[in-house]
């Protein structure tokens, strides 16, 4: 879509970096959000924000006029786990405050059964999980990284109760492979034997969505 505004957040991550990348060759107008500008390449629009203390006025100056915003954010360690939910939330406000509707989020194939404080009872397998994802691989997973996992999943919480047209991806393990556009996808559920995803078709995932309305206020499991 030529021409039209994003705002990427985390755009300094493996997915944020691929979001910037292909969305700039697509032809959209960017605005790449990050806590340290000095690593988006030379020439990006960029708006620094640490999304851990974020400033409302530079998030919504950030949002401003965008057709969508797209965000990479996610913890670089358990203890800023918090970062996932409490960054999301602020970047609702600034699009509530600046009338921007349409955002895509990373989460993680597990979420859709980690309980939060809006979802205390989510259903206990995923119906996309075969047995040794949902017996074994999936009960330790969730256990090591449960500080990310809960963060992800109020982050999704904050979605749910924004009102916006929100779309959350939820990709299993991600690699640095070379985008391909063969992968798979399921909403509100993780794909059976789906156990990778590249974080340049995530990306390319995410601004696929913009272009389908029928993917607004859903969560999609994505893998090869
Ligand atoms: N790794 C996996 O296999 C996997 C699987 C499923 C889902 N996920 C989820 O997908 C997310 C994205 O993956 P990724 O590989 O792109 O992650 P990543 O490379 O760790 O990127 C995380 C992004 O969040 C930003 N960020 C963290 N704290 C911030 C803060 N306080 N203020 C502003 N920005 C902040 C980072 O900024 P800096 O560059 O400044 O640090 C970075 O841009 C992960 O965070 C995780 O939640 C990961």
């Amino acid at each position: 879509m030529p021409g039209k505004k994003l705002t990427i957040f985390a755009a300094t991550g493996g997915i944020g970096r691929q979001l910037l990348e292909q969305a700039q060759a697509a032809g959209y107008q960017v605005t790449a959000v990050a806590r340290s500008p000095q690593k988006l390449p030379p020439g990006t629009r960029a708006v620094a924000s640490d999304l851990a203390a974020p400033d409302p006025e530079a998030l919504a100056s950030a949002v401003q006029g965008a057709d969508a915003v797209l965000s990479g954010l996610g913890a670089r360690s358990a203890s800023e786990a918090g970062v996932a939910w409490q960054g999301t939330r602020a970047i609702v406000q600034a699009m509530k405050a600046t009338g921007v509707r349409r955002i895509v989020v990373v989460s993680a194939a597990p979420i859709g059964t980690v309980p939060s404080p809006g979802r205390p009872a989510p259903p206990q397998h995923d119906p996309g999980d075969g047995f040794f994802m949902r017996r074994l691989f999936s009960p330790l997973i969730k256990f090591l990284l449960r500080k990310h996992y809960a963060g992800l999943a109020r982050m999704e919480d904050v979605l749910r109760d924004s009102g916006l047209d929100w779309t959350v991806v939820r990709p299993p393990r991600l690699t640095d492979q070379p985008a391909t556009g063969a992968y798979r996808v399921a909403y509100g559920q993780n794909l059976r034997r789906g156990l990778f995803i590249s974080r340049a078709d995530v990306a390319g995932l995410m601004l696929r969505v913009l272009g389908q309305p029928e993917t607004v206020q859903r969560a999609i499991g994505v893998a090869y």
